[in-house]
């Protein structure tokens, strides 16, 4: 029975998918992750490579994972297993249940210093600090050997509990409210930070390109954001597309997924770089840059207290949403291929990515003089994940829809047995045979300096 799905459910309806997919792929990534990889990376181009990444590559292979994951009906690995029998596909699931436990061990460090800026938020503990101190309390904060590691247990704990809930129950439930609501927040505080004194740099920073900013490592990060943001490249979307009804137009729900997430992220840019730069602070400033800068401009609204604890809390929210789909990859291989019951696999996997994790925050304070190839732990796991795991499995699940995937079969799934219209199929068979693998492929090599 290794392959059988156990307790398969169902989203309930199509927005149910909309919202659990939206709500798995917009998280840390788009407010944390991608106002530092553009701060880090040169800005606007930055943002240009993101957005062909998105286009050219990005979109064709969630429409793939989807396929893969409602045909088979089955997790990452089992998904391989099933579509192609005695073959080695299954490993490309592998690396993603691989890539899942990596990433999962870092975002619940960083979705624990949300948790910790709430706190601080209720109790009010920005106001009259200057941006200095502010600068001072977040490295006092994660430098702090313990005070870290136990909001990430908490986050941890809570994700285990909504996993345990069920897929369906537990993300729809929360998304349909707190999702629109953290969009109408970061609008509001874009409108306040677009009008800080100062802030039009921050905006010329993010739409004005200067190409020569462009280099191997700016490109390659900006196509691993491109899977991180999406949640694309370890088997997520194969996971919860194994969920899809049958009736659902899964070409529709992966546009309007990458549209949102898109939108969030942009948003978010604007929402963050014009304090940076009316603040004075260094927009290469990496994972701090957030939690560094917002408590500014919170200062700056009329109920400044309330809209830190709001946006944290939404943020803390969405960042489980996020590490709901990364943890149910791991369980889902964990209990139906190993064949071990669901609770104490959601148990193990859990414990595993905990302990990892907590070397990932140590790495901030106590062991951050440990190098990896120049790196912290921290981001070692999280450059080896990004930018080369994810971009990998995506390339291996691009090759095995255009090349194994027999096209009547990927009609069929596009169609809903021929019942939809997909005009757009040559284009992306194209897309998914040549131009994403070969995109993905030179990009890696053009940073490994063969071209
Ligand atoms: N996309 C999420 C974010 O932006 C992170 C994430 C959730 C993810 N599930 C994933 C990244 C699967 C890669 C693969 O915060």
């Amino acid at each position: 029975m290794a392959n059988q799905p156990l307790e398969r459910e169902h989203f309930g309806s199509k927005i149910g998918v909309i919202m659990a997919s939206a709500g798995s792929a917009i998280g840390l990534g788009n407010i944390w992750k991608f106002p530092y990889e553009v701060g880090k990376n040169g800005g606007a181009a930055f943002i240009m490579v993101y957005l062909a990444c998105i286009l050219f590559i990005g979109l064709a292979i969630v429409i793939a994972e989807y396929v893969v994951g409602r045909r088979s009906g089955a997790n990452a690995v089992g998904a391989f297993k099933k579509l192609a029998p005695r073959s080695l596909w299954w490993l490309v699931g592998m690396l993603g249940v691989l890539a899942a436990v990596t990433i999962l061990s870092f975002y619940g460090v960083v979705a624990g210093w949300t948790f910790e800026y709430l706190f601080q938020a209720s109790k009010n503990a920005f106001v009259g600090k200057s941006p200095d101190e502010l600068n001072t309390m977040f490295n006092t904060f994660v430098s702090n050997p313990y005070r870290p590691l136990m909001w990430q247990l908490l986050f941890m704990l809570l994700t285990c509990g909504l996993i345990y809930s069920g897929v369906k129950k537990g993300i729809e439930r929360y998304t349909e409210i707190l999702m629109p609501l953290l969009f109408i927040v970061i609008i509001l505080l874009a409108i306040r930070a677009v009008t800080l004194p100062g802030g039009g740099a921050g905006i010329r920073f993010l739409f004005h390109p200067d190409f020569s900013a462009i280099n191997g490592d700016v490109v390659l990060s900006a196509l691993g954001h491109a899977f991180f943001s999406l949640s694309l490249g370890l088997g997520a979307i194969i996971t919860y597309g194994s969920y899809v009804s049958k009736s659902d137009n899964l070409t529709a729900i992966s546009i309007e997924v990458v549209l949102l997430d898109t939108v969030i992220a942009i948003m978010a840019g604007v929402a963050i770089f014009p304090a940076v730069f009316a603040y004075g602070i260094e927009p290469s400033s990496g994972p701090s840059l957030v939690f560094k800068t917002l408590p500014n401009v919170f200062q700056q609204m009329p109920g400044g207290m309330l809209w830190g604890i709001l946006f944290f809390f939404l943020l803390g929210v969405a960042a489980l949403t996020s590490s709901v789909s990364l943890l149910e990859v791991v369980t889902a291989y964990v209990s139906e291929q190993l064949n071990i019951k669901r609770h104490l696999a959601i148990f193990l996997s859990a414990l595993v990515i905990t302990v990892i994790g907590v070397f990932c925050s140590l790495s901030q304070g106590p062991l951050s003089h440990v190098l990896i190839f120049k790196h912290n732990i921290f981001d070692l796991l999280d450059h080896l994940s990004a930018n080369w795991m994810l971009p990998l499995g995506g390339m291996f699940t691009s090759l095995f829809v255009g090349w194994h995937m027999k096209k009547s079969d990927l009609e069929d799934e596009l169609s809903n047995g021929g019942l939809l219209k997909v005009s757009a199929l040559p284009l992306l068979r194209f897309v998914l045979r040549w131009l994403a693998p070969l995109g993905i492929f030179f990009v890696f090599l053009y940073n490994l300096g063969v071209i």
